[in-house]
Parts: C-alpha cells; structure tokens; sequence
C-alpha cells in the first residue's frame, strides 16, 4: 500500500513531465487532468492517511512537489501558447506593397512666401523678423507718417487697449526702422511677416495678412537698382516679361511708384484677373526718403536705398486662383489637402 503510492507519484511526475501539449485544447485538457475539481492528484493527497507517521513528512513533500511541477508546467505552457498567438498577430507580409501614407501639406502662403524668400536669397538679402505687437514709432513716427496720417486712424489700425502707444503692426515696414535703428549700412534684408488691419472681412480683404518687406541701403543705390531687383523678382516669380512703375504715395519713400507686372491678356481668366488690362499690381515700393533715414541714424548724405513691400495672399491667391481669401484663414483640411505635393521617397 505505502510503496504503492510511493510509486504512484513517481509514475505521475513522469507522466507530467512528458506530456506534450501543443495547443489550448492540449492544454485544457491537462489542466482538467491535474488541476481541475476532480484531478488525479487529489487522492493522493487524502491517501496520506494510509502513510505511516515516520514517511508521512517525506511523503506530504512529494506530494506537494507534483502538484507544483503540474501547476508550472501549466503557466508556462500556457504563456509560451499565448505569446505564439501574439506573434501570429503581427507576423508581417513583406512582400505585401505599402499602404500610402497620408503626408501633411504646405499652406499656400507658406509655399509662395518661401519662394518669395528663395528668390530674394538669390540676390543676397538676409531674413530679417521682428515683433508684431509694435509701438507707435517703428510702426509710424519713424516711417516719416506724422500724427495725424489717415493711416493711424483707429479704422485702420488696431490699437493695445488703453496704450495708444502700443498696437499691432499695420505693415513688415517697421521692421525696416528696427533694422535701420541696430544694424550699419550696407543692409540688405527681407522681412516676412503676419500684420494686421482693421478691415470688414470679405471675399478679397482680411484683417490679418502677409507681407514681404524689402530693404536695400548701401552707397550709391538708385532707382535702376530698384527697378532691376524687382523686374528679377517678377520674372521668376510670375515669369513676366515685363514690368511698370506708377508713381505713387507712401510717406517713407520718395518718389514712390506701384508695381505692375505683365499677365498677359489673351483668355477670359486673363481678363478677369487683371480687370481687362493685361497689368498686375503686385507691390508698392520707392527710394527710402531721406528724412527716414536721419530718424534712424542714418547718414543720408552717405548713404541711399530703396524698399518695397508687397501681400503674400494676393500673390498666393492669383498663382493659385483662390477666389476668396477667407480660405485661408479657415485651415478646411479640404482646401488645404490641394497644396499636397506628390512625396518621393
Ligand atoms: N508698407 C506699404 C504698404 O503696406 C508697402 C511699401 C513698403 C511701400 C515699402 C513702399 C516701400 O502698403
């Protein structure tokens, strides 16, 4: 009897130890065997009555011992099956082709504005950026525009409440004093930037946009360099073959001139575009004046230059016949989703 069962846990160790499982039901079924309510050990733990007292101990440790191995065996059988199963999961298809990847996509403003400073790079002029919260000085004094200049003008211009002193910029040509205040002729800067009016918004005017400003100060310069900057401009900007200068006003430059560009004449949208006369304007622009110059510490006897200052929208609104400049404040990925260039890995 006692050698009997002796020899029965021995016999089920081996059986334990050797059975193979190779799936879940392999293994449901040994848990049934050794682990379940009605297992095959259990008698032999109520057998121990039948023991005697002096290998009761040896005979309870055995016991004990077979039911750990069955209880191991079960766990790590059943984590070896389940981290198969995982494996299966996530096995990847090589040869399968690659799903296309939905890419992000460059605002319209943000493409023609880097083309814009793509091209002025190629003739030397530096970014320059400054702030757009701007006081009145660099946005106004400075520029030559007196106190009373319809352009300051609360319809116009957004003023910080209670500091008539402070308002958002209403052109990137403060950022022309700003330069001209800290840095030594010769200076040869673009300044990108958002600025702000305050205009009804419509279908062609918004009361934040983009402009590039243009500054050039150096000895000697005149209105031919001027005129050949923005002819270059136009030309690998539009392609135009050529372009005109309207005399014009701004308070900061003297003579001052509008810009337009050949467009052309031929088709309906041609016409459209450029309300029957085949012209585009496209910027204002002039001879920094003089009394500029001696407001921000600048010999003008020494020293002459000129500046320019054009939208980014407009620009980006007549490349890609947008007819509304509303959408591109608006961010409708479907609008959006139509600058997406086609990415080449
Ligand atoms: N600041 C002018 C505007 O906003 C444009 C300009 C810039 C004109 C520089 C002349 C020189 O309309």
């Amino acid at each position: 009897m006692v050698i009997e069962a002796f020899d029965r846990v021995k016999e089920l160790q081996t059986l334990i130890t050797s059975t193979e499982i190779n799936n879940k039901e392999d293994l449901e079924a040994f848990r049934i065997e050794y682990l379940g309510t009605k297992n095959i050990i259990k008698p032999l733990f109520s057998a121990i009555r039948n023991i005697p007292n002096e290998r009761k101990k040896e005979y309870g440790q055995l016991v004990n011992a077979l039911k750990q191995l069955a209880e191991e065996k079960f766990i790590e059988i059943d984590q070896l099956l389940n981290a198969k199963a995982a494996n299966q999961v996530e096995q990847v298809d090589l040869t399968a082709p690659a799903e296309a990847l939905e890419l992000g996509s460059r605002h319209p403003v943000s493409l023609v504005l880097n083309q814009m400073i793509e091209i002025f790079d190629r003739l030397g002029f530096a970014i320059a950026e400054d702030i757009e919260i701007e006081d009145d000085w660099h946005n106004f004094t400075a520029l030559n525009t007196p106190q009373d200049h319809p352009a300051r003008d609360m319809q116009d211009t957004y003023y910080i409440l209670n500091d008539p002193r402070r308002l958002l910029r209403t052109h990137t040509s403060s950022v022309q004093s700003h330069v001209m205040m800290t840095q030594k002729p010769p200076i040869r800067i673009i300044a990108p930037g958002r600025v702000y009016r305050n205009e009804t918004i419509s279908a062609r005017a918004h009361c934040q946009f983009h402009q590039v400003e243009g500054l050039y100060i150096a000895e000697k310069v005149s209105f031919a360099d001027l005129r050949q900057t923005i002819y270059y401009f136009a030309k690998e900007m539009f392609g135009a073959t050529k372009i005109r200068m309207r005399p014009s006003f701004f308070p900061f430059t003297e003579p001052s001139a509008e810009v337009d560009v050949w467009w052309g004449c031929e088709t309906e949208t041609d016409k459209r575009i450029t309300k029957g006369t085949g012209w585009l304007e496209i910027l204002g622009c002039g001879m920094v004046d003089p009394a500029v110059l001696v407001n921000c510490g600048i010999d003008p006897e020494k020293y002459s230059g000129f500046a320019f200052g054009m939208g980014v929208e407009r620009i980006a609104m007549l490349k890609y016949q947008i007819d509304d400049i509303r959408l591109l404040f608006e961010n409708d990925v479907r609008f959006l989703k139509q600058f997406k260039k086609t990415a080449v890995f």
